[in-house]
Order: C-alpha cells, then structure tokens, then sequence
C-alpha cells in the first residue's frame, strides 16, 4: 500500500450535510464530513485530546455533530475545521484559542463521479499524482451507472492484478469465456504492454474468444461474437480501467477506484460507461450483470494465497500472459522508489497497541508539532523489485 495517491472514500450520496462518515483506508481510520458550502472535508479520524473516535458512533445526546462547519468530537466537544485545526475547546471556554497542537491531518479533496476521494499523502499539489480523468464522463453520447460499491476480502493489488489477466476469462466467468477449450488450438494471444495515456501507469490490448452475448436484454447490443478486443491499465496503484469493444464502435469502459482497507479488505469503487444502450433503463440489467461478473472473479480469489503478492520471482512462475501483472509491478516499485510503500509489518506490529498512526498530509511540511505518529515508510533500496525478465523463458520448451 502506498501513500501519495488519490482514493475513494465514500460515495457522494452517502455523505449527508448533519453526519459525519468513518472510512478505514491504507488501514487508518478517517473522518469525512460536509462544510458549511456543503463541500467533503476529510480528515484524520483521531482526536489529538485522548483519541475520540470524530466519526465515531455517537447515539448518545442531542449535541450536532456538524457545528459551523467543524466536526465534533463525540467524547468532550473539540470541534475541528476541514483544515484539521481545532477552533472550540469546550472544557476551557468556546471562544478561547486552542493551543497550537491541537490540529490533525486534512487531506485535499475532489468530488467527482459520483465520489468523494481524499489525496492521502503529503506531497504538494504540484508534485501530486494526478486522479484518474474520465474523459467521456460529461460526453452526452455515454452513460454512467450510479457507483456500485464491491466490498471484498482481499487485498486490493491481487484485485487488481486480476482485471489484468488475460489467461483467467475461459476459467473464472461462464458469462464470457468459453468453457469448453479446445485443447488442439486454444493459447492467450500474445499482446503488447505500454504506458497509460495518463502517465501513471500501465496498459495493453488483448484479443481473445467469447460467446455471443445471448438473451432479449442483449438483442441491440450487435456482439459479432467469437471475438472481444478489451484493453486494461492502471492509473496508479489502486486504479484500473478495462475498455471492453463488442463491435461496431460499441464500447464498455468501466472504472475501478480501488480502497485498500487493510490487508484483507478492499472496497471497489466501480464506474461503468456505455456508448451503446444508453436508455437509463438499461442501468439495472448491466447492474446485474456486472455483479454477476464480479462475484465469479470474487469466489477465486477470496483464497488466493498467500493475501499480499510474493516480493520475489522465485516464489510465482510467471507466464507471458501475465506480461501485464508484471509490468503493474514494475510501476510498483517505480513508488517503492520514491518511498511512498507503507511497511505494513513495522505498522501492524505497533498501531493499536500504545500507537496511533496517520496518513501525513501536506500541512506537515508547513509545520512541526504534530501529536500523531505518521505511517511508516519503506526505505526505497528495502522495497520489492519486478521485472519483465521475471517471466518464464518458454521458447525451449
Ligand atoms: S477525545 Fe476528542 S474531545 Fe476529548
Ligand atoms: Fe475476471
């Protein structure tokens, strides 16, 4: 897991005006709230007094959580700005100054498809990795499916590996591999891998055999069938994007704005676009049958094992048609170099002991003094490296 990216943490309408929201992510808890102008604020989710808990459960009381718009603490009222610096203390007065500690971590924000993301680092903007653009979001001749939430108990660099897998369509999904291979003729297609347009990642296009498309649901969808050309790449570590063409110019693309939980739990963040079937009533069959799609990626890799990628080759045999996981690590660790990698040993064996942990934010360049422990890092030279050349020589075989 990395800091310095941009991740989703909750969808825009479940983040109502009088609430507060808790997210777990990169496996801190955070705190999203609206301002006054109604814009997401997020925050770290523990107060620096004695580690309230801001969007914690609070049934207790009539107080508002929400109090010109700062988030208040449940546990003794400290009320916090969308900067992160505490305005009230009640126990010393409302209206006197808080000493300078008294602030926490705020993380910039963009609210876009249907998405609150939090950029969860601490670089300044200039230097920040850009949020994956969906060009044709605002384009009249796509339509968006309202934001589906895939809560899964994995980790999020497995799901995403999957979606760039070319060899699992014939054994993982009914809905659009063929079962039954021919063992005479069927091998993965050989494809090339380049950058993503969009600079912060990976991408290929892939050939492949599927069944028509069957079903009344189906009928305009014109699949010529036998043949799908779909594309995928990645936008960091935790975006990935597969363009599906079923013919004529009809295009899927779909969106996937992955949230590292922790270890074992991702919640997807999934956005489909349509060129083709474009009638909102459209939205509930391709639901479906997303889902259905999902679910049989979910039940194969819910045992995958070991639950975090191997950092060494020698412990997978790579094949060429996974020349496109490879190349997803190789922009791993391009991150593993600047020294973004979380040590998720080092974390998991102190926080929640004695130890609180948060995602540094930008204001910790500006100013010292802060009362929560950051992330620890890995040292670049002490993260994993990938290679192509980590692939199997099969041309002797
Ligand atoms: S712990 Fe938050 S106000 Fe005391
Ligand atoms: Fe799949």
């Amino acid at each position: 897991m990395y800091i310095n990216f941009w991740y989703p943490i909750i969808r825009s309408e479940d983040l109502g005006p009088d609430k507060p929201e808790r997210a777990k992510v990169l496996g801190v808890n955070l705190v999203a709230f609206r301002d006054q102008e109604g814009n997401a604020r997020v925050l770290s989710d523990t107060c620096v007094h004695r580690g309230g808990s801001l969007g914690g459960a609070w049934e207790l009381g009539s107080n508002p959580r929400i109090v010109n718009g700062c988030v208040v603490c449940p546990y003794h009222g400290w009320e916090f700005g969308g900067d992160g610096v505490c305005k009230n203390i009640p126990s010393i007065g409302y209206g006197k100054k808080p000493p300078a500690r008294a602030k926490i971590d705020s993380y910039p924000v963009q609210e876009k498809y249907g998405i609150v993301f939090a950029f969860l680092g601490d670089l300044p903007e200039a230097e920040r990795p850009t949020l994956l653009e969906i060009e044709e979001y605002e384009d009249p001749a796509w339509r968006a499916n309202t934001v589906l939430v895939l809560e899964v108990d994995y980790y999020y660099e497995r799901s995403i590996e999957n979606g760039l897998d070319p060899a699992h369509n014939e054994f993982v999904h009914p809905t659009h591999g063929y079962q039954a291979i021919n063992r005479e003729t069927y091998s993965v297609r050989d494809f090339d891998v380049t950058d993503y347009a969009q600079g912060w990642g990976m991408w290929f296009l892939h050939k492949f055999d599927a069944p028509p498309l069957k079903g009344e649901t189906w009928k305009d969808a014109k699949a010529e069938g036998g043949e799908l050309y779909a594309g995928s790449g990645t936008h960091g570590p935790n975006t990935m994007i597969t363009e599906i063409n079923i013919g004529k110019g009809q295009k899927f693309r779909q969106y996937f704005f992955e949230q590292p939980v922790d270890e074992g739990k991702t919640n997807i963040f999934f956005v489909n676009m349509r060129n083709f079937m474009t009638d909102p009533k459209m939205d509930g069959p391709i639901h479906a049958r997303n889902k259905i799609i999902a679910q049989q990626d979910i039940e194969v890799l819910n045992d995958v094992w070991p639950p975090r990628t191997p950092t060494s080759n020698t412990k997978e045999v790579l094949m060429p048609a996974d020349k496109a996981v490879v190349a997803y690590r190789e922009w791993l660790s391009r991150f593993d170099e600047k020294g973004w990698r979380i040590d998720w040993d080092e974390f998991t064996r102190r926080n929640g002991k004695e130890t609180a942990f948060a995602i540094p934010s930008p204001a910790r360049r500006e100013s010292g003094n802060w009362v929560v422990e950051p992330m620890p890092l890995l040292k670049s030279r002490a993260a994993r490296k990938s290679a192509l050349s980590d692939i199997e020589d099969i041309s002797a075989a």
